[in-house]
């Protein structure tokens, strides 16, 4: 039980990523704040969550808001007065587009929204009520593409800012005790893309990344999970300002 009474707020909590990483907190004892743009999208994820006889609570907030996004922490301190832990999941690519003359401003602008300034907001709210406690951990959701990636142009750009806001908040929050870290998956399999791409496109997609991969596959929802559950426990106690690929040993 490595999270045994720590208070999670996981956001982007409906999606694929986000709730397997709500599953692996919820088995490892956190007491569980699930948020997604839609409360019902993580109200189902709820449901399948045995936390110890604690339902996690559940509040919607959408992450391009700063207000929702201030509120939804008012929310947390109402019911839960402190916080642990954050997970900063909600995002995705609303601009994937293949040439530099294609980047359009509402496109670009929708990526930051949604991708970094959401992540720089709620990081704010989190370390308001986690500065006086002298005690957190912050956990951003970056890409792989924070590299660099053809086609992504506004995403992997919002997803490279994260780590770099990452860094600048864990230099910030080090004499607090509050370590901020970031995830950088390459591809995971997420239900997303079968909807969006369709059986046939996202099964060629896909293979043809875990070609690539050293390790011969894609990522699963688990192995991020996993990888925020250590960012998160006592075991990463003094690891800040860190990005963490998750990756198979793609683009190394
Ligand atoms: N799947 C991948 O291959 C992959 C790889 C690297 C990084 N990521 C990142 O992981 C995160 C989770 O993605 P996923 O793959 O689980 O996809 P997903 O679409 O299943 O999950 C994204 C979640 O974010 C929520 N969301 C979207 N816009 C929102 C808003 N404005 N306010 C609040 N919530 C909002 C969605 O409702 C959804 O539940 C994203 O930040 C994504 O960029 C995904």
């Amino acid at each position: 039980m490595r999270l045994k009474g720590k208070k999670a707020l996981v956001t982007g909590a409906g999606g694929g990523i986000g709730s397997a990483v709500a599953r692996c907190f919820a088995s490892e004892g956190a007491e569980l704040i699930l948020s997604d743009r839609h409360a019902a999208d993580c109200a189902a994820v709820a449901e399948t969550i045995r936390n110890g006889g604690a339902d996690p609570m559940v509040a919607a907030a959408d992450v391009t808001i700063e207000d929702e996004i201030r509120e939804l922490y008012e929310k947390i301190e109402e019911v839960h007065v402190t916080l642990d832990v954050v997970v900063n999941i909600a995002g995705g690519d609303l601009e994937p587009v293949r040439d530099i003359n294609d980047l359009g401003y509402d496109g670009m602008s929708g990526n930051i929204d949604l991708n970094l300034k959401s992540c720089m907001l709620s990081c704010r709210e989190a370390c308001r009520i986690m500065r006086p406690e002298n005690y957190g951990r912050i956990i951003n959701m970056s890409s792989l593409v924070y590299r660099g990636s053809q086609g992504q142009f506004s995403y992997s750009a919002a997803k490279g800012g994260i780590f770099s806001f990452t860094r600048s908040l864990a230099m910030a929050m080090g004499p607090y005790n509050i370590t901020v870290n970031a995830l950088a998956p390459a591809l995971v399999d997420v239900p997303v893309f079968k909807r969006v791409l369709g059986e046939e496109r996202w099964k060629a997609l896909a293979e043809d990344a875990a070609r690539r991969y050293p390790m011969q596959r894609i990522a699963s929802p688990d192995d991020v999970a996993r990888a925020a559950l250590f960012l998160a426990s006592d075991d990463a106690s003094f690891i800040t300002g860190q990005i963490l690929e998750i990756s198979g040993g793609a683009r190394l």
